[in-house]
Formats: C-alpha cells, structure tokens, sequence
C-alpha cells in the first residue's frame, strides 16, 4: 500500500544443484514493535509510580515517625528534668504512648512497602486481613470471598500484582465512594485469576475521570491497568453515579513450575493443606 513497515530480514544458504545459493526470508515484525512500544509505555509508567511511591514513604516517614522521635527527644530531656518521681512517671506513660504510635506508623509504611502477608501466608489470607483492617478502619462492613482452587499458589507476580490492585480499589472504596457495604472476592480457575472488589456507594463516570487527561485523577486506576497489562491481564470497571463501583482484575497465569497439576488437585485439599485436611 506504498507505506512503510519494520522487518527482520534473515539470510541463509540453500544447497541448489552442485553449488548454494543464498535465500533473504522477510518477516513482518510491525505487531512485534507495537507489543514492544505498548511494553516501554508501561514500563515507564510504572517507575514513575515507583517514584512516586517514594515520595509518599518519604513523607510518611517524615511526617509520621520523624515528628514522633521528635517528640519522644523533647519528652525525655523534660523527663530527665522532672521535679519528682511521679511527674516523671507521668511524662513516661505519655512518651510510651508516642513509641507505641510510632511503631504502628512502621509496621503501617513496611506492610505497605512489602506485603510479606503474601510470603507468609498467601494470596488468599493476605486480601482477607486487606478486607479486614478496611473494616475496622472505614467501619464498614466487608465481605469477603475466596473461590476456586484457593488453596494452590499463584506466581509470585500474579500475588503481589493482585495483591496491589485489590488494595489500589480498596482504598478508593475508602477514599471516595461513600460506601455502606463492600465485597471482596477473589477466585481462580486453571489459568486464570480473577479478583473483584465491589461497593455500594457514590459510583463515579469512567469517561468524566478518564477524559480529564489525568490532571485530576490520581495514578491509582491507571495503575491497576499497567500493572495487568504487565502480566498480559486486565481491569474492568463498572461504575456510574449513584450506582456503586465494581473493579475487577483477570489475570492470566501458567501453573508450569508449580508442581504437576497443582492447580486441579488443589481444588479439594490442596498438596498444601494434605495434613490439615480440608479447611
Ligand atoms: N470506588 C469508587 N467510588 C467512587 N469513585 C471512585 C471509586 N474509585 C475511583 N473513583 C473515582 O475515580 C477517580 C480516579 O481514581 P484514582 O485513579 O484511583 O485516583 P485518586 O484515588 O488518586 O483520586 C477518583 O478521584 C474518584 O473520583
Ligand atoms: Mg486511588
């Protein structure tokens, strides 16, 4: 059609008759190049929401602990200055209360840092403590529901990158919908994960938000999209105004390298629950 399109050229002999002759094979490679290009997009994209993440713990440990050693240097040469016994008994209790905040900041920022809830104990106990500190910290209630061959491991890969979209819409559960119920759900077939968050509340318009050009939106849905398209999965979200949210996440996975059909003997006890029997 008289455009131009990337190629990959190879050259390679072919015995002909007595002697050899050399034969050019062409391959279109333009889908290549566009899977390619797709790929650095979201690559880039990803490190600056690496960098982005940065800033926030560095905030966050500004912010957070900072002001509370702060605190706690101030308290303790008040303390040492303390006319008796009992205002320095006093100022102790009060410092200890200051530590004790400060460690919840720590365990806050390293859990959201590395989710080793997933190392530990999987995918599946990790997204139900997610539903349940969302419950005590929003006060609203959460469901929460694991399906399937629950009970195999996923790729590492696949865990973290659901692990972090269900906690990106949770938070804007959190954040912006107004909810008065909230379901998690999270179940996987052979090849494929499926993870969903849904709530009740306020909903929002996908065009309005997505039409902004970004300068409103924060990184977070576009970042649950990068993420899945990283792994070849997608998002797909349901939402309008007054209609509630529902965020769903598809990942597909092999479960090659995970023992031999781990996936379809996990579906009843898994290899990993065989001396628990079924939970
Ligand atoms: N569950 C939800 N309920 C209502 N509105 C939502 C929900 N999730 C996302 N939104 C809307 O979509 C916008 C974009 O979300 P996001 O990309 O995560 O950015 P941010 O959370 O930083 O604002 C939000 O500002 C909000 O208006
Ligand atoms: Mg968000």
């Amino acid at each position: 059609d008289g455009g131009a399109r990337p190629v990959e050229m190879a050259i390679a002999p072919v015995p002909w008759g007595a002697g050899v002759i050399f034969g050019a094979f062409l391959r279109d490679i333009s889908e290549r190049r566009r899977s390619d290009e797709v790929r650095a997009r979201l690559l880039e994209k990803v490190l600056t929401a690496q960098e982005e993440e940065r800033c926030r713990i560095a905030r966050d440990l500004h912010d957070g602990i900072g002001q509370s050693l702060t605190t706690l240097l101030v308290g303790l040469s008040a303390m040492g200055q303390a006319p008796d016994l009992d205002a320095a008994r006093g100022w102790a209790e009060e410092l200890g209360r200051v530590a004790s905040g400060a460690m919840d900041d720590v365990r806050r920022i390293s859990r959201g840092l590395r989710p080793s809830v997933l190392d530990d104990l999987g995918l599946v106990a990790a997204l139900e403590r997610c539903a349940r500190d969302f419950e005590r910290a929003h006060r609203v209630a959460v469901e929460f529901r694991a399906g399937g061959a629950g009970s195999c491991r996923l790729p590492r890969a696949v865990e973290t990158t659901l692990y972090r979209i269900v906690q990106e819409a949770m938070t804007n559960v959190g954040k912006h919908a107004r909810a008065g119920a909230v379901r998690v759900e999270v179940a996987w077939a052979a090849a494929c994960v499926v993870a969903t968050v849904e709530d009740d509340g306020v909903g929002f318009d996908r065009e309005a938000v997505s039409g902004a050009g970004g300068s409103g939106s924060g990184l977070g849905l576009s970042g649950m999209e990068e993420r899945a398209g990283l792994l070849g999965g997608s998002i797909a979200i349901e939402s309008r105004p007054g209609g509630g949210t529902v965020v769903r996440a598809r990942i597909p996975f092999e479960d090659r390298g995970h023992g031999e059909g781990d996936c379809d003997s996990a579906r009843g006890a898994g290899p990993e629950d065989a001396g628990r029997g079924p939970a």
